[in-house]
């Protein structure tokens, strides 16, 4: 029977104790990590979240009874044990924090037994991630998950403290809110009161904490919850967490002097890591240039090079007819990779196909500097020596070109480039590349909806420089947006926005959106704006993606507490459920669909 805590208390957690404690009498309680009856002497190791202490029961020093409940000890029991520090007599164990130590029990308590858990509870664990998820209570108790969620409090420590001596204010917005279409997908939640009428969860405190900035707050932040139904991959989930903030009285460079110095602050005073500051800066033109991507991972190089004026004039009909469109031939060297078999460059290629490349043309460049190339018997000698020597193919190389609309190409190369760096581990994870990507472009195209899109959201800021652009030539307009981009992956975003109603009416037009529409939907944000509005800018992290980088992760489940499979179903709680048709009648919601 499990036994209570009553007169109880706990000295130490497991680490604590240390031979600085030999001799003296602790307390200590915490889940058994093993336990092993080695006849007269049993040989327990205690676990809590500071790591794992070894306690050794024997009867002349515990007594019957409790050398009794010593031997009924199985993994997950919870156990109080109080007793005696010693140094170790058998050899030091190195791997623990406490090797040199170990207690000498004179009481046990049993504070709870349990059944064997499905998977042991170790570091590195082998279980597959779906059984870890819905038994999601027993694998946080595992080490390298304690130490991530561990750190993760950590960071928002720091920066609560950090951005409070800047001035920041910490101010909660709602989360029941106005679905505003922009953007990704709502998650709606219908109202009781108002039947057929709907509350979205927020995708961002975009427009409260502009809100904050009209009501003068000056500088706001908030550790925030956001919604976003949309397609989930290893760095996104449908709610995650952003530190979120925005300044008042400021352009570009302000936001991101003082991020600068947040992010190097987190990552000396968390994991030890010196960023140089400042930040390197690139535009995203340069960016989608070099690497094929507004995220581009600077650990390695492998940049694009456009051959384009190379083979507008050449016999390959793939290349030619790409130009003739409109588009364009660039490629990457895959350096040292020219003796690539063709089974891989075949992967290669089915690989670039998932991105929409019609095929991927390559040049293998042999130590003896003979050539093998798909396309080697449309071109002239020429051609092809220029090409080489445009790639700076060398012996032994691998050049692969993409042909296609200049934007496919960018990301058919920029995701090549990142799934060469893989396989070839290149991709260092203790080396942190950051860049800030600026002069991002206003507005995208939406091929679907026929009209351009914010590419950051409608309340950005174009470039003052391209303004006389917004009615004539839309998509050449540059915002004043920047992205802080870690290691390939985009770690928060942001911009300055639009606080003269002129400007944010002419972005409207340009989206396509009549005053009538922009004020059902936003009318709030610009009233405001007609009572005085600060200049303003902010910026947004995924906390998430953050803390995974930190700890060294490939995904951000890791790095949540409980987080949601693939399908955005939570496969310890069973989220989303069937509810009762009751909850459904008071709601004024019925289901349209037949359910499976
Ligand atoms: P943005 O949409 O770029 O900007 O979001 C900011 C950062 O949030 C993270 N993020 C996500 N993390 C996990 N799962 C997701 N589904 C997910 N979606 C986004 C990314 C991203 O960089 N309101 C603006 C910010 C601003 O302009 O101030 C915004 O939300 O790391
Ligand atoms: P094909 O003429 O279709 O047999 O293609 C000849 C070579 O060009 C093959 O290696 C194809 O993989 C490659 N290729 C086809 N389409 C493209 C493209 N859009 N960009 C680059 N290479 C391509």
């Amino acid at each position: 029977m499990a036994e209570s805590m009553k007169g109880l208390k706990r000295t130490h957690r497991c680490t604590e104790v240390s031979n600085k404690n030999v001799g003296e009498t602790v307390t200590v309680m915490g889940w058994v990590q093993k336990s092993r009856n080695k006849g007269g002497i049993i040989f327990v190791d205690l676990r809590d979240r500071s790591g794992i202490l070894q306690v050794i029961f024997e009867e002349a020093n515990v007594g019957a009874t409790g050398f009794e409940k010593a031997e009924k000890l199985r993994s997950e029991f919870v156990a109080a044990i109080t007793g005696t520090v010693s140094k170790r007599e058998g050899a030091v164990n190195e791997n623990l924090a406490t090797g040199d130590i170990e207690i000498i029990a004179k009481d046990i308590r049993i504070l709870s037994e349990s059944e064997t858990p499905p998977f042991p509870i170790e570091e590195n664990s082998k279980t597959k991630e779906e059984l870890r998820l819905k038994y999601r209570y027993l694998d946080l108790r595992r080490p390298d998950l304690q130490s991530n969620l561990i750190m993760r409090s950590k960071v928002t420590t720091l920066t609560r403290a950090f951005l409070a001596d800047e001035g920041f204010i910490e101010i909660e917005t709602p989360t029941l809110c106005k679905s505003t279409p922009e953007g990704a997908r709502d998650y709606l939640v219908p109202s009781r009161v108002h039947p057929g009428n709907f509350y979205a969860l927020p995708q961002s405190p975009q427009i409260y904490k502009q809100l904050l900035m009209c009501s003068g707050y000056d500088r706001y932040f908030q550790i925030a919850r956001c919604y976003r139904d949309e397609d989930l991959r290893a760095d996104r989930q449908p709610e995650f967490t952003q530190i979120d903030m925005e300044l008042s009285f400021v352009d570009v460079d302000d936001v991101i002097d003082v991020n600068e110095r947040l992010l190097a602050k987190l990552f000396k005073e968390v994991i030890g890591v010196d960023i140089a500051l400042p930040i390197q800066r690139m535009t995203y033109r340069e960016a989608m240039e070099r690497f094929g991507s507004d995220k581009p991972d600077l650990r390695f190089g492998m940049e694009l090079k456009d051959i384009t004026d190379i083979v507008r004039n050449c016999e390959f009909g793939v290349f030619k007819g790409a130009v003739d469109a409109g588009g364009s031939v660039r490629g990457i060297n895959a350096k040292g990779q020219g003796a690539m078999p063709r089974k891989k460059i075949d992967a290669l290629v089915d690989f670039v196909k998932g991105y929409g490349a019609k095929g991927l043309a390559y040049i293998a460049i042999g130590e003896d500097n003979t050539i093998k190339s798909s396309f080697a018997k449309f071109m002239k000698d020429e051609e092809m020596d220029a090409i080489i020597k445009a790639m700076e193919g060398e012996a032994g190389d691998l050049l692969l070109f993409a042909a296609d609309k200049t934007k496919l190409v960018y990301d058919v190369l920029g995701a090549l480039r990142l799934e060469i760096a893989e396989n070839l581990g290149l991709l260092d994870k203790n080396e942190y590349r950051f860049v800030w990507i600026t002069e991002f472009p206003l507005l995208e195209w939406n091929e679907d909806l026929n009209r351009y899109q914010a590419m950051h959201h409608p309340f950005t800021m174009p470039m003052e420089e391209d303004l006389p652009y917004i009615d004539s030539d839309p998509g050449r307009v540059r915002a004043k947006a920047y992205d802080i981009v870690l290691n390939g992956t985009e770690l928060g975003g942001g911009s300055v926005r639009i606080h003269q109603n002129d400007v944010q009416e002419k972005m409207f037009e340009a989206l396509g959106f009549d005053k009538e529409t922009a004020y059902d939907q936003f009318g709030f944000l610009l009233n405001a704006f007609k009572y005085g509005v600060p200049p303003h800018a902010g910026l947004a992290y995924g906390l998430d993606r953050l803390i995974m980088l930190m700890a060294k992760e490939d995904s951000i489940r890791d790095v949540i507490a409980f987080p949601k499979v693939k399908d955005a179903s939570c496969l310890m709680s069973d989220a989303p459920n069937v509810v009762d048709p009751k909850q459904l009648e008071e709601l004024g919601v019925a289901i349209a669909t037949a359910q499976q």
